[in-house]
C-alpha cells in the first residue's frame, strides 16, 4: 500500500492562498523511528546514515512567503515575532539558495506559525523547513516535484526532507563514494507500509515545552567530532534500518517498536559520550520511560523514542492509544499528552477564493 496522499488540514486564510509571488504551505513534524544524527557535509546537509520516520497528523506549521519588490532585506516572523540571530540567518540563507536557483533578486516577507513547541525536540525544524521549502519554492516559481522539494527542504534542516511526505518516509543519505552530484542522491521518499494492519500511534508526552539549550545542529556536530560511540552507532543504525523496513512490511508493531527504542537510546548514548556531553534526557523523561516499561510488563505494546529534547513519543497501537495516554498522563503530571497518527505531506494551500 502506498503512503497516504496529502490531505487538507488547514483551510486557506483569506488573502493567503498560493499564487505566483505569494504562497502559503502547511507541513507537519515527523518523528524518526531510525534516527538521523550526524552530518558528513554541513554545507549541503548530507547525513552519515539513512533514516526513517512517521509524519504526524498533529502540530502543523503554516508558512506564507510573499515576494516584496520594494524590500532591501527579508522580513521573517515566527508566531508573530520577528526572528533574530541564528534562527533568522537560517531562514535568510535558505531563501538565498532559493533565489539563486530562481535567478531572482527579490526579498521576501515570511510569516510562519508553529503549533508545535519550537526547539523542544518535537521536530519544529522539520515542519518549519518543509513548509518554508514548499511555500518559497512556489512563490519563487521553482517548479519542483516532491523529490526536488525534499532535497531543498533538507538544506534548511535535515529532518525536513522527510516531512515533505506523509505517512512513513525514508531519507537516503546518498552515496558519498560513488562520485556524481552528492546533493542529488540525498532525498526522502515514501515507504509503503500496511498502515491499517500496523495501526500505529505515537503518544507524545510533552514534559518540557521550553527550547533546548543546545540545538540539534550543534549537538550532532559535537557528537560526530568527539564521541567514541558515534561510529559504532552509525554502523548499527544501518542494520536497524534494514530490520525496521522488514518489520514495517510485515506490520509487526513490536518489532518496529523494539528497533525504534534501541536506535533512539543508542543515539542518546552517542551524545552522552560526546565531550563535553550533551544530555537531553531529564528526570521527567526517565519517569515516562519507567511508565512505558510498566505498560509492556502489563502486556501493552508500547515503545519509547526521544529526539533532541526531553520529550517522549510512545509508539503503540491506535486501538490502545487512549490507555497508553492515560498511563503516560499520570507519569508526566503537569505536562501535556497528545495522540498522533500518520499525517499528510507538505502541501500548498489553494489560492484564496
Ligand atoms: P526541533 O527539535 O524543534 O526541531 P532544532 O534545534 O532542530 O529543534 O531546530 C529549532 C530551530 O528550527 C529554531 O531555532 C529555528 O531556527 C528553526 N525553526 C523552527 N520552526 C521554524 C519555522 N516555522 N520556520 C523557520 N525556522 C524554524
Ligand atoms: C534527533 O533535522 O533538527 O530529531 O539538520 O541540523 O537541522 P539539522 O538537524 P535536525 O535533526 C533531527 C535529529 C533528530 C532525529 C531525526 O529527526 O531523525
Ligand atoms: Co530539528
Amino acid at each position: 500500500m502506498a503512503a497516504e496522499q496529502p490531505t487538507a488540514t488547514t483551510r486557506p486564510r483569506p488573502g493567503t492562498g498560493s499564487a505566483a509571488g505569494d504562497a502559503t504551505a502547511v507541513a507537519h513534524p515527523n518523528i524518526a523511528l531510525v534516527k538521523y544524527w550526524g552530518k558528513r557535509d554541513e554545507q549541503l546537509v548530507l547525513p552519515w546514515t539513512d533514516s526513517l520516520s512517521m509524519t504526524l497528523d498533529v502540530f502543523p506549521t503554516t508558512t506564507r512567503v510573499r515576494l516584496d519588490p520594494g524590500a532591501g532585506e527579508d522580513t521573517v516572523t515566527l508566531d508573530g515575532t520577528p526572528l533574530e540571530g541564528e534562527p533568522r540567518r537560517r531562514v535568510t540563507a535558505f531563501l538565498d539558495l532559493v533565489r539563486e536557483r530562481a535567478g531572482s533578486p527579490l526579498r521576501a516577507v515570511v510569516d510562519t506559525r508553529n503549533t508545535v513547541p519550537t526547539g523542544a525536540g518535537l521536530a519544529s525544524s522539520a515542519s518549519g523547513f518543509a513548509a518554508l521549502a514548499t511555500a518559497a519554492g512556489a512563490a519563487y516559481g521553482l517548479g519542483l516535484d516532491a523529490t526536488g522539494l525534499s532535497r531543498l527542504a533538507r538544506r534548511g534542516s535535515g529532518s525536513a526532507s522527510r516531512s515533505v511526505f506523509g505517512g512513513f518516509a525514508i531519507w537516503h543519505a546518498g552515496q558519498p563514494d560513488r562520485g556524481g552530484d552528492p546533493d542529488l542522491g540525498s532525498y526522502a521518499e515514501p515507504v509503503p507500509v500496511p498502515v491499517a494492519a500496523l495501526d500505529p500511534a505515537l503518544v507524545v508526552a510533552v514534559v518540557d515545552a521550553g527550547p533546548k539549550a543546545v540545538s540539534s545542529r550543534e549537538a550532532m556536530r559535537r557528537t560526530v567530532a568527539t564521541s567514541p560511540l558515534y561510529r559504532p552507532w552509525a554502523a548499527s543504525s544501518q542494520a536497524d534500518l534494514t530490520e525496521m523496513q522488514e518489520a514495517l512490511r510485515r506490520a509487526d508493531l513490536d518489532a518496529v517498536g523494539e528497533v525504534a527504542e534501541r536506535n533512539a537510546l543508542g543515539m542518546h548514548a552517542t551524545m552522552l559520550a560526546a565531550r563535553p556531553a550533551v544530555r537531553y534526557l531529564s528526570a521527567a523523561t526517565v519517569t515516562v520511560l519507567d511508565a512505558v516499561l510498566e505498560l509492556r510488563r502489563a502486556g501493552v505494546s508500547a515503545w519509547a523514542t526521544m529526539d533532541a529534547g526531553p520529550n517522549v513519543k510512545v509508539l503503540c497501537r491506535r486501538s490502545e492509544a487512549d490507555r497508553v495516554a492515560g498511563v503516560v498522563r499520570e507519569a508526566v503530571r503537569g505536562g501535556s499528552v497528545h495522540i498522533a497518527g500518520p499525517g499528510p505531506g507538505a502541501r500548498l494551500l489553494d489560492a484564496a477564493a
